[in-house]
């Protein structure tokens, strides 16, 4: 079962900044998982709301706001004091980080709530530009949008985001058609039906796991891998079963 950490390692760390995943790298975790959006400007962006009130001194929305401005923000005192100048970072500068690790990056695309026309292929473009096609899993709640990814880059693996209901998986096949790599449901979903797409060969990562008894929920199942805020607790845990 491999950890990944959910926003970088976002309980040491504030979540989707550079200090976040430089944690996660510190203590080993194989894979950490980032939110992207766009700004006015079509800058990508690692950034888990449509709103910049919650993580940084800003506000207003990701797409009505210009990066040189979202730059500006304080995205580390919310957290604590000490990460005061921390600030957000562009998906360019995480994979010029990451590029050279041994560990997995998966990109949730955060368009469930706003459109963001182009974001696949700008993503997909950095993805590239800095040679980490191998490394990447690009995620999304929206079908549609993984089929983006999937007629421009069928080589990077794709999961699919799952959290209400895992009815669109047997009432509507249209994901069928995008030749997924893994599912990515909501913890409480675990359950016979996704067992049944377990069976048939699709990795799963469920998220958010923060209790020991989510864990061992996950053991049984025998999930492939976890979504975590507290990867370091979690490497523990699985290391003393
Ligand atoms: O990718 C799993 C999880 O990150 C999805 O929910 O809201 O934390 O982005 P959220
Ligand atoms: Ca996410």
């Amino acid at each position: 079962m491999i950890v990944i950490a959910h926003r970088g390692s976002s309980q040491l760390a504030p979540e989707n900044t550079l200090p976040a995943i430089k944690q996660a790298l510190r203590d080993r975790i194989e894979a950490i998982e980032i939110d992207v959006q766009m700004t006015k400007d079509g800058q990508v962006i690692v950034f888990h709301d449509e709103w910049l009130g919650r993580t940084t001194n800003g506000n207003g929305f990701v797409y009505d706001t210009l990066y040189a401005e979202i730059r500006r923000l304080d995205a580390g005192k919310w957290f604590h004091p000490r990460f005061t100048g921390t600030h957000v970072p562009l998906l360019a500068e995480v994979l010029k980080l990451l590029k050279d690790h041994p560990v997995t990056l998966n990109i949730e695309l955060k368009n469930n709530l706003i459109d963001y026309p182009g974001l696949e292929k700008s993503v997909i473009d950095l993805v590239h530009r800095y040679k980490m096609e191998n490394k990447v899993i690009l995620s999304s709640f929206r079908v549609d949008s993984l089929q983006t990814c999937l007629s421009l880059a069928p080589h990077i693996r794709r999961g699919l985001l799952c959290w209400g209901t895992l009815d669109p998986f047997f009432s509507n096949h249209a994901w069928r058609e995008l030749q997924l790599y893994s599912i990515h449901p909501h913890v409480a979903l675990l359950g016979d039906n996704l067992r049944l797409l377990q069976q048939e060969g699709y990795y799963i990562f469920p998220y958010v796991i923060e209790r020991k008894s989510q864990l061992t929920l996950c053991q049984d199942f025998n999930v492939d891998g976890v979504f975590t805020n507290c990867p370091r607790r979690i490497k523990k845990l699985l290391r003393q079963n």
